[in-house]
């Protein structure tokens, strides 16, 4: 038996719509009846994401666009106003824009690097939830936050990355700690490989792109990347009354990675 999701006449924000998880996650709240706002910085994507929300709307209702960059803080306040302005509540926060830069200690640019990993994966997170909070008090609203496995380990392809994840998870624990009394659930989804096009917004191809996804999920137990639904469907499920005495939880979707801890067998082939 599946779940069956019902957000009629609740008011969804998903940032970063514009792509990959953002998208999948706003269209599965779109085909449950949510009444969505679609964000990001590409207004074409936008459109596309739009329209594919508005096809699968059991009442073919149209979602709020609004152009932003995370990054910008007053950008993140007009996105809130707008939001509110437009549907006259807020009932889900589902903060999913961020990325991650390849970079390490060595580099001799890491610092600003590490400054504006902070800034688009962290802080834009945390001023995003500052600003929405008192409308999810009054909707009894949640809050789903989108981390990482490198939240979990620590990869040296890019520690800025993993220790802005690892405070998101941080983050979720203290929101939900506070925000119980205000019937406020925070719950924040761990993904590992999940097939997106995240590596073009870093200047690789898109055929690199799937290979290094590919890669990845032949990694995992399960041989496999996971896909944008497959994490857009726990997003639904932490929003919905089906997980309603779950909070300050963290959920890891990645295919048993970390559970398996990858650990290189071939270190021993000759003891
Ligand atoms: N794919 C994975 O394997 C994986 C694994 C673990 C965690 N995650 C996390 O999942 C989330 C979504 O990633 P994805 O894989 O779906 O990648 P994606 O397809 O590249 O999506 C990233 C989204 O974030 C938005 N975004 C990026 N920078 C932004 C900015 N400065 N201002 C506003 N929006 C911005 C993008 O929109 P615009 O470009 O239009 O601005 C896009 O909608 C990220 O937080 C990522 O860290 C992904």
């Amino acid at each position: 038996m599946s779940l069956k999701f019902d957000f009629t006449g609740k008011v969804v924000l998903v940032s970063g719509s514009s792509s990959g998880i953002g998208a999948a996650t706003a269209v599965q709240f779109a085909k449950s009846g949510a009444m969505v706002v679609v964000t990001g910085r590409r207004s074409d994507k936008l459109a596309e994401v739009a329209n594919q929300c508005t096809l699968v709307s059991p009442k073919k209702l149209k979602p709020l666009e609004v152009v932003g960059d995370v990054t910008n803080n007053a950008d993140i306040k007009r996105l809130v106003e707008t939001t509110v302005q437009h549907f006259g509540r807020l009932d889900v926060l589902v903060n999913n824009a961020g990325g991650a830069t390849m970079s390490s200690l060595a580099d001799p640019e890491f610092y600003q690097k590490f400054l504006n990993e902070m800034q688009l994966n962290l802080n834009s997170m945390v001023l995003l939830t500052h600003l929405s909070v008192d409308h999810l008090a009054k909707t009894r609203g949640n809050i789903v936050n989108i981390s990482s496995i490198a939240g979990l380990r620590a990869f040296t392809t890019n520690p800025a990355y993993c220790m802005a994840k690892c405070s998101i998870d941080m983050f979720t624990k203290c929101c939900a700690a506070e925000l119980g009394p205000k019937h406020i659930r925070v719950n924040v989804i761990n993904p590992g490989p999940i097939k997106t096009s995240a590596f073009t917004a870093v200047g690789l191809t898109i055929e690199q792109n799937d290979a290094m996804f590919d890669k990845m999920g032949s990694v995992t137990p399960v041989g496999r990347a996971g896909l944008p639904e497959e994490v857009a469907d726990t997003c639904l499920y932490l929003a919905s009354d089906h997980s309603k005495f779950v909070t300050g939880a963290q959920l890891i979707i990645d295919g048993g990675m970390v559970a398996a801890n990858a650990f290189p067998m071939s270190a021993f082939k000759d003891l």
